[in-house]
């Protein structure tokens, strides 16, 4: 009798949670036999922060493909482009404010003259926060960088430790509901922004944000929402739209751009990229002060460089096969499926594209000739996924690049970088967190050496 009730219950498990995974289009790719039916190893690499070092480790083995669990679902939202087009990004208003405050970050250092200055915590954060909310929000963008309310609400944005519990809360949110109480008392926290919601609550609602901003596209998209279609084009928002909108973009822009330049910064100040940190410098020196930071190869070449080797969001971002299903390399994919694409992988191992030394920085590889066809720069540029592509790719790319040279530029034509003698090589080994990897170390100590004492005025 126990064996009539219990056989069907035990087929019934074993075709779902066997049978089905193992007879799945998904099941011929490469991978792991266990990757057909579980995916608790790569949530086990998600909960210890080493999943980008897991996955990579999976293509090395198995290839440009491979199964990492059964199926997976994701969701996204849309977004709101047009104030991040480079020809907005480059106009006067808008780069004055980055001018500025990259100023604000020289000012720390020279104040940390024969000390140090750590820059995860006291300088490049504050620096993106800034920087995006002067693009967001301008004349009401934050400085963190002299006011101590500001820096306040950058910190609870970025200094998050609630990564474990927001994956809880990802994965099974009744469970999550059910001992978060406990978790509590653990000291693993819920993720509350109270002082960044505020801020973004009460200057959302401002109705004269300078021209170049998102939020004076926001608030016309709002205006014109009966009598134009431009408000066709982007669906019918609201005043609480316009605010969890640039949540969205403020959030995106810190720990990003924060982290891109902080393991940029630390890899130029070791011994072994000394060189390179000098011929930056040579070159930031040498052209003439009216050119625009944009026209400057090497910096280019630094910054490219940079994001390959630390892309700021190195792991996988999901994306659904639609209807009708794809055929990626060979392999066809019904649609529905999770297929994707981490970027610490796609930086490497392509050896052909990148050399044999794909796990060294090295700018100069984005100035060499392609070895085919004299097609400089193609074939790396076309595989550069520090920003994902196409539709749901980064909206901030060309702001948070202007970032980044601007603040390279102001620092690297006063100063010379050296690592302080207490950082550890492991305390800036990358930390994934939810989305951003960070250093696992949580400091970024360096040294700042004035070159030959003169201060060189730059223009942008
Ligand atoms: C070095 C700095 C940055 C890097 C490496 C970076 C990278 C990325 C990547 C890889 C995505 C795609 C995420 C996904 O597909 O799930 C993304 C999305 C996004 N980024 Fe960035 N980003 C940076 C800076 C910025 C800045 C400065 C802003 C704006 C102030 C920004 C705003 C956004 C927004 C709004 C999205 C979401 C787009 C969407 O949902 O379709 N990012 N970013
Ligand atoms: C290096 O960092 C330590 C710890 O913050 C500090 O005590 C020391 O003075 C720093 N050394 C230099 C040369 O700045």
């Amino acid at each position: 009798m126990t064996l009539l009730l219990t056989l069907p219950i035990l087929l019934l498990l074993i075709h779902t949670l066997v049978y089905v995974p193992l007879t799945s289009p998904l099941s011929s790719l490469p991978g792991p036999f266990y990757t057909k039916l579980t995916s608790l190893i790569r949530k086990y690499h998600e909960l210890r922060a080493t999943r980008t070092r897991y996955i990579h480790a999976l293509h090395l083995r198995y290839g440009p493909v491979v199964r990492v669990a059964p199926n997976e679902h994701a969701k996204r939202k849309r977004i709101l482009a047009d104030r991040y087009a480079n020809s907005n990004v480059m106009r006067q208003p808008a780069l004055n404010g980055i001018v500025e405050r990259a100023e604000r970050v020289v000012k720390r250092c020279v104040e940390s003259l024969g000390g140090s200055l750590d820059l995860y915590h006291k300088g490049l954060h504050s620096y993106a926060y800034d920087c995006a909310t002067h693009h967001l929000f301008h004349p009401y963008g934050a400085d963190s960088l002299r006011n101590k309310q500001d820096e306040e609400i950058m910190r609870e944005v970025t200094f998050d430790d609630s990564l474990q519990n927001r994956q809880l809360s990802y994965y099974s949110p009744t469970l999550h509901k059910a001992i978060s109480k406990i978790l509590y008392i653990w000291g693993v926290k819920p993720r509350e922004t109270p002082l960044a919601d505020k801020f973004v609550l009460d200057t959302a609602a401002k109705t004269d944000a300078a021209p170049f901003t998102l939020l004076n596209r926001l608030q016309s998209v709002l205006n014109n929402n009966r009598n134009d279609d431009e408000s066709e084009k982007i669906a019918k928002i609201d005043q609480l739209d316009i605010a969890a909108e640039v949540l969205d973009h403020m959030v995106a822009g810190i720990d990003t751009t924060g982290d891109a330049l902080c393991f940029l910064m630390w890899e130029l100040s070791q011994p072994r990229s000394l060189q390179y940190q000098t011929k930056l410098r040579e070159e930031l020196l040498s052209f003439p002060a009216d050119l625009s930071f944009d026209k400057l190869p090497y910096l280019d070449a630094v910054v490219m460089e940079g994001l390959r080797c630390f892309p700021a969001i190195p792991m996988s971002l999901p994306r659904i096969v639609p209807r009708g299903g794809k055929t990626i390399d060979g392999y066809f994919l019904p649609k529905g499926t999770t297929v994707s694409c981490q970027a610490h992988s796609v930086h490497r191992i392509d050896m052909e594209a990148w050399g044999p030394d794909p796990d060294t920085f090295r700018p100069e590889r984005w100035l060499e000739e392609e070895k085919k066809g004299g097609d400089k720069e193609g074939r790396k540029k076309r595989l550069f996924f520090a920003f994902a592509n196409g539709g749901r790719g980064c909206v901030g790319k060309h702001l948070a690049l202007t970032e980044m040279k601007i603040l390279l530029r102001q620092v690297y034509s006063r100063f010379t970088t050296r690592p302080n003698e207490t950082m550890r090589e492991e305390d800036m080994e990358m930390a994934d967190q939810l989305i951003s990897s960070r250093p696992a170390g949580l400091k970024c100590l360096l040294k700042f050496e004035p070159i030959g004492g003169q201060e060189e005025e730059v223009v942008v």
